[in-house]
């Protein structure tokens, strides 16, 4: 298996849809990265990227990322290409601390000027021959827009959720781990350590959480405030430190003051990590009880969190819900076999998918341990619990984040009452998928 998304040959089936248009779709290497660069920022309707920034961007990519753009020769601007597109692997968790490597699929623009004629259609279909010709099991992505990537046999696979919280009328009714016998501590961070934290507490809890990723290291630097060429120097750090003095969790906010009234300003959650109860507990509790602040606002928070039992008055969290992760299933053997199912028995999956990575007949079979093994069989096959669905909604099923009686009820999955309450059952998450980060 490669290991390394850079070295995936460019895909011949896109080059020659591509090329019959007149577009050249081509490996950006070097220099030519300043013009990609260009062309993402253009493409998200962002503004020119100061060079510091290009610079920065480019001394942090490791080498095993793989950016393509596609070029128009009849363009006068020939180092800016009219499409991007830019992948690298990253863990993904599928159950506890299990994980695959991931196709991670990102900076995914067509230039307004050249929009509704296949060039992204082409972009993904490459991404995703490479990813499959490269042995990876999964490919993922977080969007832009919720209609675009069902197409391309991407489901909705974590849902994530935004919290406005009105502080005061909150109030605190949790745990209070930094009072009492050996209480724990809070302290200010500067901004480079925050980082560090960021990173290190995300890789000793990812194995947790369902949907997470593994994440890269310019991406806690911006969390961080210290985005290259775009500092924040409103970002501030607070870590959570135990009673042994094991730092267990950390948050990076900012504070947008309120000139009509300045006991009522609203802090922004940029991340907040905590690998214990105490450190998530006591976290919350400095946001919501910190003075002169009348609001906090986060967003890509689990479904599952505790905070809402937290509070004396769970109604002054306002919650609206997302889809963020979105999951493209490849390899159906390695996906399925990467969860640990909750009860034995069995079905058989008859997955279409349009690019055949997916497609055909599956037998599931889960043991006493809840271990699944999966085998394709015969189309003739597909006797008893059988269970006809996308790709699309067999990728959004597969962490558990909705349940195949969801997708039955809408449609969407065809399959018997008692087959569909098996696999809710089957398919039940440690907790709700989520991912606490764009990529
Ligand atoms: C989204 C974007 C990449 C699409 O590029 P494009 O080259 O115009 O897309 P294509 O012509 O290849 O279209 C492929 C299919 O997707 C559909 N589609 C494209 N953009 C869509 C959108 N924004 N919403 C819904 N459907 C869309 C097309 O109708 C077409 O459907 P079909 O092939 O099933 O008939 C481009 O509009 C863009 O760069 N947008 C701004 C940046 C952005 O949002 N990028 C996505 C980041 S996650």
């Amino acid at each position: 298996m490669t290991i390394s998304a850079a070295d995936a040959p460019l895909d011949p089936q896109s080059t020659e849809i591509l090329a019959a248009t007149g577009l050249e779709y081509r490996l950006v290497t070097g220099d030519a990265f300043d013009g990609f660069v260009t062309a993402v920022d253009r493409g998200f309707n962002g503004e020119r990227a100061p060079e510091e920034r290009v610079r920065a961007w480019r001394e942090n990519l490791d080498g095993t990322e793989r950016s393509v753009g596609v070029y128009d020769p009849r363009s006068p601007e020939t180092g800016t290409p009219v499409a991007t597109v830019m992948s690298w692997l990253m863990d993904l968790t599928v159950d506890a601390d299990s994980f695959l490597p991931m196709w991670s699929i990102s900076e995914v623009t067509v230039a307004a000027t050249h929009r509704r004629r296949g060039i992204a259609r082409a972009l993904l279909g490459g991404e995703l021959r490479a990813a499959a010709d490269a042995g990876l099991p999964i490919a993922g992505l977080t969007v832009s827009e919720a209609t675009i990537y069902g197409r391309f046999g991407f489901g909705p696979a974590a849902h994530t959720v935004s919290w406005t919280i009105d502080t005061r009328r909150a109030g605190w009714a949790g745990p209070r781990p930094t009072e009492g016998e050996d209480p724990g501590r809070l302290d200010h961070i500067e901004r480079e350590q925050l980082a560090q934290d960021l990173a290190t507490l995300n890789e000793r809890t990812r194995g947790s959480r369902p949907g997470d990723i593994s994440g890269w290291p310019l991406l806690w630097q911006e969390l961080a405030g210290l985005k290259p060429g775009k500092p924040d120097p409103k970002v501030r750090g607070v870590r959570y430190t135990d009673a042994e003095g094991e730092v267990r969790g950390v948050v990076a906010y900012t504070v947008e003051t309120n000139p009509e009234d300045f006991a009522k300003a609203t802090i922004h959650v940029n991340a907040l990590t905590a690998e214990t109860s105490d450190a998530y507990a006591a976290l919350w509790r400095y946001l919501l009880q910190h003075d002169l602040v009348g609001t906090v606002i986060t967003g890509l928070r689990s479904r599952g969190e505790p905070l809402r039992w937290m509070v004396a008055d769970e109604r002054a969290i306002t919650v609206t819900e997302r889809d963020h992760h979105w999951l493209r299933i490849l390899d159906v053997q390695r996906c399925l076999g990467a969860r640990r199912l909750r009860v034995p028995g069995s079905a058989t999956f008859v997955v279409t998918d349009p690019f055949g990575f997916a497609e055909g007949t599956w037998r599931l079979e889960v043991d006493d341990a809840g271990a699944p093994s999966v085998q394709k069989v015969d189309a003739g096959a597909a006797s008893g619990s059988v269970v006809r669905l996308g790709v699309a909604e067999l990728s959004a099923m597969l962490l558990g984040g909705v349940t195949a009686s969801t997708l039955r009820a809408a449609g969407r999955v065809d399959t018997d009452e008692e087959t569909a309450r098996w696999l809710d059952l089957a398919f039940l998450p440690i907790t709700a998928p989520s991912l606490s980060y764009w990529y």
